[in-house]
């Protein structure tokens, strides 16, 4: 019997840039979110939606510092480290980062890569409320706010099987579709939280990427102007469909080195209902490899 996960979302990503500065002009201006006043030179933090904050940049090489999976409360936080527990997962309750994430309580873990995993329950929801300087609005809910998280990243390992057990058979995340191969895993509503990418040859582990969602086709093509009126920024895959979750969207090179997809009109998941299926491309159209801009024509 496969495990009836806890985590409930993606409640936040933490990022690592090696110019912080550089990063918020990119997160204001071309993906419209906003930054939480209390952000500092070593770590900026933005908000999409009702929540103090979602991201985290920190100072670094840039890439994944750590994912915040949420769950309900203290009581499925504690059933989620006696489960790992049992099954010889090292877990560590750690107050003192729980009170540095704004959250009522934390469980660090590590997956099977070694990629940072915190475990959480409790989340700050601000009193100020969410304003976008590019009047974008951002799908966290679908029938509470936040209940369908973030977003979801698409992670690379170097041991895709191990990935698969990890996540899956121990967290329970439910298997929504693959796509050659590999799958794309749900917990709430939102088509896919994670994506269990494997490494190729040659390719490195790691964030692949980080999609967020905004209301409206309109606001990806307004930010995908605005990519267009600057320079330095590259469009890594063009507008597109993606097959399983239906999302229109492009993918763009941030200053951390790593890609946002930003798209619309994602599928939502009744699990009463829904049925896995398999895919032998990623999109019906578009999400076409590209070079890096043409500077000359801007
Ligand atoms: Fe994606």
């Amino acid at each position: 019997m496969r495990a009836v996960s806890e985590v409930i979302a993606l409640g936040y990503v933490g990022l690592s840039a090696p110019d912080v500065g550089e990063f918020a002009e990119f997160a204001t201006s071309v993906l419209g979110m906003q930054v939480d006043p209390r952000s500092t030179p070593e770590r900026l933090r933005l908000r999409v939606d009702e929540r103090t904050w979602r991201l985290s940049v920190e100072l670094g090489p840039g890439g994944l510092a750590y994912t915040g999976w949420e769950v309900a409360n203290a009581i499925e936080l504690d059933r989620l480290a006696g489960r790992l527990d049992a099954l010889g997962i090292a877990t560590k309750p750690d107050a003192d980062l729980a009170k540095e994430r704004l959250v009522n309580g934390l469980l660090l873990c590590n997956d099977p890569d070694g990629n940072q995993l915190e475990f959480f329950y409790g989340p700050q929801v601000d009193r100020a409320p969410f304003h976008s300087p590019r009047n974008r609005r951002f799908v966290t809910g679908h029938e509470t706010p936040g209940d369908m998280g973030l977003g979801h990243v698409g992670i690379m390992f170097t041991d895709q099987a191990a990935a698969q057990h990890f996540y899956m058979d121990v967290l329970g995340f439910r298997l929504s579709d693959t796509i050659l191969g590999t799958p794309f895993v749900h917990i709430n509503r939102r088509h896919h939280s994670l994506v269990i990418g494997g490494t190729r040859p040659g390719g490195a582990p790691g964030l692949h990427h980080l999609m967020v969602e905004v209301e409206e086709l309109d606001m990806v093509g307004y930010a995908l102007d605005t990519i267009r009126e600057r320079t330095g920024d590259t469009i890594t895959l063009t507008l597109g469909k993606h097959t399983n979750d239906r999302m229109t969207s492009f993918y763009v090179t941030t200053p951390g080195g790593f890609d946002i997809e930003y798209g619309f009109g994602g599928v939502h998941i009744d699990d009463s209902t829904w049925t896995t299926a398999s895919y032998d491309a990623i999109s019906f159209w578009g999400h076409k490899g590209q070079k890096a801009p043409e500077k000359e024509d801007r």
